[in-house]
């Protein structure tokens, strides 16, 4: 049976592209993109979600804390049947409430190399502390921001003359990349957790998939 993903976003959704033209040309296998969620009304990820005729849902967030409103969010996950939720631009923290009901099978992309630069633009914050290489990390959520066991990282130079939007662009080439990589690498079962180490198997050892 195809895994179904879900994606939750708030903004453009590259990331989500990225993610659905993989599953349709074969990068991700066996998989279906089966709901795209935003707080946002407007986000234009749910447009993009809407025109490729997927199930693309706005649960707005207004007067809920956070608690309440990740059960709703659960609630539809739990009714789509999803196996894996992908969070792409998704610019809220997650309760422990949906950390819990989905522990191992959240990821999330964030644009740097992650423990450096957690949280809201890291791509400025690296630019600004003068590192030569940056890039982008996808992890595995827990309860702490941009801080889950480490998936797959891809770096790329900061070149003398970049802009937050040049170090960007060429970030987000990469973060395109390596999250259709991981999310086939989780799907398949390609990896073991050990602590915070994520160890990524050879496709002849690979557990069953936990997701
Ligand atoms: C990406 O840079 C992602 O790493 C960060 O938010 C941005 C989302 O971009 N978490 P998009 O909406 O996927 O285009």
């Amino acid at each position: 049976m195809k895994k179904r993903i879900a994606i939750l976003l708030s903004g453009r959704g590259s990331n989500f592209e990225a993610l659905t033209d993989s599953v349709s040309n074969g990068r991700i296998p066996n998989a279906e993109i089966s709901v795209v969620i935003s707080h946002r009304e407007g986000a234009p990820g749910i447009e993009r979600a809407r025109a490729r005729g997927i199930d693309a849902r706005v649960v707005p967030s207004k007067g809920l804390d956070r608690d309440a409103y990740d059960r709703q969010v659960v609630a539809v996950l739990q009714e789509k049947k999803i196996d894996l939720v992908c969070l792409a631009g998704y610019m809220r923290l997650l309760s422990s409430y949906f950390v819990q009901a989905f522990r191992g099978r959240i990821l999330n992309i964030h644009p740097s190399l992650l423990p450096a630069f957690p949280g809201l633009e890291a791509q400025r914050q690296a630019l600004e502390h003068g590192v030569k290489f940056a890039g982008c990390t996808v992890h595995f959520v827990d309860e702490n921001l941009d801080a889950g066991p480490i998936i797959l990282q891809a770096t790329v130079p900061v070149r003398d003359d970049d802009t937050v939007d040049s170090l960007s662009a060429r970030i987000l080439a990469e973060e395109h990349r390596i999250y259709s990589e991981a999310v086939r690498i989780v799907l398949e079962g390609r990896y073991r957790v050990e602590g915070r180490r994520v160890v990524l198997l050879k496709e002849a050892e690979a557990a069953k998939s936990h997701v």
